[in-house]
């Protein structure tokens, strides 16, 4: 069979429509991976699907719609929180597990009672669903490799074995959507993705996720959702996950012989990898960039097919938000052998001004029990000390105007570095390290399990790359105002200036691996200090 690979354009997407219409299978772009679509409703055009994918019989597809009428034609007995999801995050990365409709074929559900639905985003995608019908579409790899996320991936695997593949782009969600089962008491993840348990939570009142999704399935244990149980996303090589903290899995790759191996790294990381010897580094972003990774990872694991890499080595993202998706996928194409390389939690806490996280540091490392807190502008002021350290001495060489009386004076330090930029990043190269090398001082002494970091430039000095975990506090600015009015005792004025020095909430919201609101009283922030002890640490 012929294989056309046609650009994305109306006239295309009609053709590709026509096509379904006619029974045939169509590889289609979604924003997380390429579909291999067919008629939902056509069994015979459902089959084919199987056989260009390789898929064992037992393992259900996702139906596609683009708009809610459609929902009730593929799906029975819809909850109301389902209503309130599809509201929420459809079109998007989220299938829903229901009873299915009659109409839907025992071909589609793999027999299952079931039918997983999902309305997806790409503009693509949505156009010739309502051009044709709802479509049943697994991933368009071939079965047990990674999922594609370009055309041409598709292609790859595709060619000669489907009519036509459109090509949407590169997807730009990358991993699979998350699959919810609605069927029960709350909705419980059975694929995690870029819509998360708490997401869904946050929504609902409550979510979970099962079990296997982290540990994968126990001997003899029967799959919630049959995709479960098979080894997937692996590419030829074997993988080898190295999981904590970015410095952390950078420091035992770097212990590893280099022959044959490649590895899979965070940006910060390519060219000491390089450097090292191993011959193929590919990244998939800056280490606090869950999107990226998501949007990376199985393109990146997909480059290995063309090396000689006996051996992957692959640095492993946090597990938190997005990255809980791109985390599973990773752990699976390395069938779970996964090494665990930071013996201590480290909890890096940052924020704006006045957003209440030494409080929050304070109440999370009590929740913790265990646990060390540490206080950057602390271990700061104790390197600065009575203005003669050896890290004064340093500052002191790059501004000498700073002095008074033969010592570093803070204050006329502090009016050189307010307006000029230059000069703070001056400053900064100096302290950062210094303040760095402390805390990782203190932290290697320390016998307790926990470490909670109060650090308000965390992400300006790169310390989030030594934590096992990052939290961004976020106030609303009148609240963060009159709290550093009140704490300092100073103007509104001063504290606006103050404010206006730091980043705004972007810079916690993007790179943060969770962010806690505090616009509530005192209770409420440390009631989300336990709650997330509880979640994820204890
Ligand atoms: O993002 C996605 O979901 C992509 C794009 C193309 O939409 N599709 C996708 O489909 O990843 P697939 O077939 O590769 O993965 C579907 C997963 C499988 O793990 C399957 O077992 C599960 O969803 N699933 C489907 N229907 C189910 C059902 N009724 N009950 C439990 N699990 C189900
Ligand atoms: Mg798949």
């Amino acid at each position: 069979m012929e294989t056309f690979l046609l650009p994305a354009n109306s006239q295309n997407n009609k053709k590709a429509a026509e096509l379904l219409l006619k029974g045939e299978v169509v590889g289609i772009p979604t924003e997380t991976v390429y579909g291999l679509a067919a008629d939902a409703f056509n069994p015979e055009a459902v089959k084919k699907i199987f056989i260009a994918k390789g898929r064992p019989q037992d393992n259900p597809l996702i139906v596609h719609i683009s708009d809610m009428s459609q929902l009730e034609q593929v799906a029975s007995d819809i909850p109301s929180a389902a209503y309130k999801m599809a509201e929420a995050f459809w079109p998007g990365p989220l299938t829903m597990i229901f009873r299915r409709s009659p109409l839907i074929p025992d071909e589609v559900t793999a027999g299952l009672d079931t039918v997983g639905v999902r309305m997806p985003s790409h503009r693509v995608a949505r156009e010739i669903i309502a051009l044709s019908l709802p479509l049943a579409a697994p991933s368009a790899n071939t079965s047990g490799k990674p999922s594609p996320t370009a055309a041409s991936h598709v292609y790859e695997d595709m060619r000669g074995r489907v009519p036509m593949i459109i090509d949407g782009g590169r997807c730009s969600v990358g991993v699979e959507s998350t699959v919810v089962d609605m069927t029960g008491d709350v909705p419980r993840v059975l694929r995690p993705g870029a819509i998360t348990e708490e997401m869904i939570a946050n929504l609902v009142g409550a979510a979970d996720t099962d079990r296997a999704v982290k540990v994968g399935l126990a001997e003899g244990e029967r799959a919630k959702s049959p995709g479960m149980k098979y080894r997937h996303y692996a590419p030829k090589s074997p993988v080898r996950l190295y999981e904590g903290a970015p410095e952390d899995t950078f420091d035992a790759i770097m212990n590893e012989e280099t022959e044959g191996r490649g590895v899979i790294c965070f940006e910060e990381y390519k060219k000491a990898l390089k450097e090292k010897g191993f011959k193929w580094v590919y990244s998939i972003g800056q280490s606090w960039n869950h999107a990226a990774h998501g949007k990376n990872i199985f393109s990146v694991l997909r480059r290995f097919d063309s090396t000689k890499a006996e051996l992957i080595l692959a640095q492993c993202p946090r597990e938190f938000g997005s990255g809980q998706g791109t985390v599973n996928r990773m752990r699976k194409a390395a069938g779970f052998s996964c090494i665990a390389c930071s013996d201590k939690t480290i909890i890096g806490v940052t924020g704006a001004s006045g957003s209440g996280k030494s409080r929050f540091s304070a109440a999370l490392s009590g929740a913790l029990g265990d646990c060390l807190l540490l206080d950057a502008d602390n271990i700061y002021h104790g390197l600065l000390g009575d203005g003669k350290t050896p890290l004064c001495e340093k500052i002191l060489e790059a501004f000498p105007n700073a002095e008074r009386d033969g010592v570093l004076d803070r204050k006329k330090l502090g009016a050189i570095v307010f307006a000029d930029k230059e000069a703070l990043k001056t400053l900064n190269g100096l302290t950062h390290p210094a303040v760095i090398k402390k805390t990782l001082y203190d932290i290697k002494k320390t016998t307790h399990k926990y470490i909670v970091t109060d650090v308000p430039l965390l992400f300006e000095s790169h310390f989030d790359r030594y934590c096992t975990m990052t939290i961004g506090l976020l106030a609303d600015r009148k609240k963060a105002r009159a709290r550093i009015m009140e704490r300092d005792n100073i103007s509104g004025k001063n504290a606006d200036a103050r404010l206006n020095g730091r980043p705004t909430a972007r810079l916690y919201t993007k790179r943060a691996d969770l962010v806690v609101n505090n616009d509530g009283g005192v209770k409420e922030l440390e009631k989300a200090a336990s709650s997330i002890a509880a979640k994820y640490l204890l």
